[in-house]
């Protein structure tokens, strides 16, 4: 039956866990397969001929999988390369991520949005396209391209005092312009909401609405799947299935210590 196949679920690395978690906590009778594209990691400064070239690479290896539904869960790999992956892969549904500028504008409180998103996220004409759409006189957007924060997150270790600089960098930043709503669009990012909740008071006092819409996401996932007639309806709970282009060793520890969870993580060669 289509609906006991599994969701393929990719990102460059670890950043598409917390959409993984989200799923797992919404949808805990699917099964799932992950890849984390680390050796091919990051995404964000590479070229959109890369991103496209790894994104389908993996989206054909999960569809041999048995996949019945792709899930992009890397917002790069949304806003650069969905419509063409639509294109290539017309059999196949895809749900991805995108930057939440629409939910953050549409906040009656908000004044300054920025969005903070990899280089490759910051500079899309997806995500000019999500400001101009939703547009609103009474507030202001800036975009701010983290240069190396989805890298050092990627190191696993969310406590590391290189990683609390760079976020207060980037933090200080929106003391500057005055922000008072951060979206989150990159999926590591929202592993260091813990850092920004803890450093922030100390920067300013004025609150800080944090959005990321793993959420949301995942309420679409569900809404597609059970439209396909594929939503898996067993009262067991699901495989789930970790796989890594780069260090298996590396992926397991980066989850043990993100989730507490001791898994096995098998190494691919896409
Ligand atoms: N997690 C990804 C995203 O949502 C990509 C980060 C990267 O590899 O640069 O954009």
């Amino acid at each position: 039956m289509g609906n006991q196949l599994p969701i393929g679920i990719f990102d460059s690395g670890i950043g598409g866990l917390s959409l993984l978690r989200e799923v797992q906590a919404k949808l805990p009778s699917e099964h799932l397969i992950y890849i984390a594209d680390t050796a091919y990691a990051p995404y964000g400064d590479k070229t959109a001929e890369v991103i496209e070239a790894r994104a389908f690479a993996l989206t054909q290896y999960l569809i041999e999988q048995g996949a019945k539904v792709i899930l992009v869960a890397c917002n790069t790999a949304t806003v650069n390369v969905i419509n063409l992956l639509r294109v290539e892969f017309p059999n196949i549904p895809f749900v991805g991520i995108e930057p939440a500028v629409k939910p953050a504008i549409l906040d009656k409180n908000t004044k300054v949005v920025t969005v903070w998103a990899t280089a490759k996220t910051a500079t899309s004409q997806r995500l000019k396209d999500l400001v101009d759409t939703h547009y609103c006189p009474q507030t202001k957007v800036h975009i701010q391209a983290c240069h190396g924060l989805a890298s050092e997150i990627e190191k696993g270790d969310i406590a590391s005092i290189s990683l609390e600089q760079l976020v207060t960098e980037y933090l200080n930043e929106l003391v500057v312009t005055g922000t008072d709503t951060l979206v989150l669009a990159c999926t590591h990012y929202p592993f260091v909401l813990p850092v920004i909740e803890a450093i922030w008071p100390t920067l300013s006092q004025q609150s800080l609405t944090v959005i990321e819409p793993a959420g949301a996401v995942v309420k679409h996932l569900k809404h597609i799947l059970n439209d396909k007639t594929l939503l898996n309806s067993d009262e067991f709970e699901g495989e789930t299935c970790y796989l890594t282009t780069g260090v298996a060793g590396a992926l397991k520890q980066s989850i043990l210590s993100l989730f507490n969870k001791n898994v096995s993580v098998d190494k691919i060669e896409v």
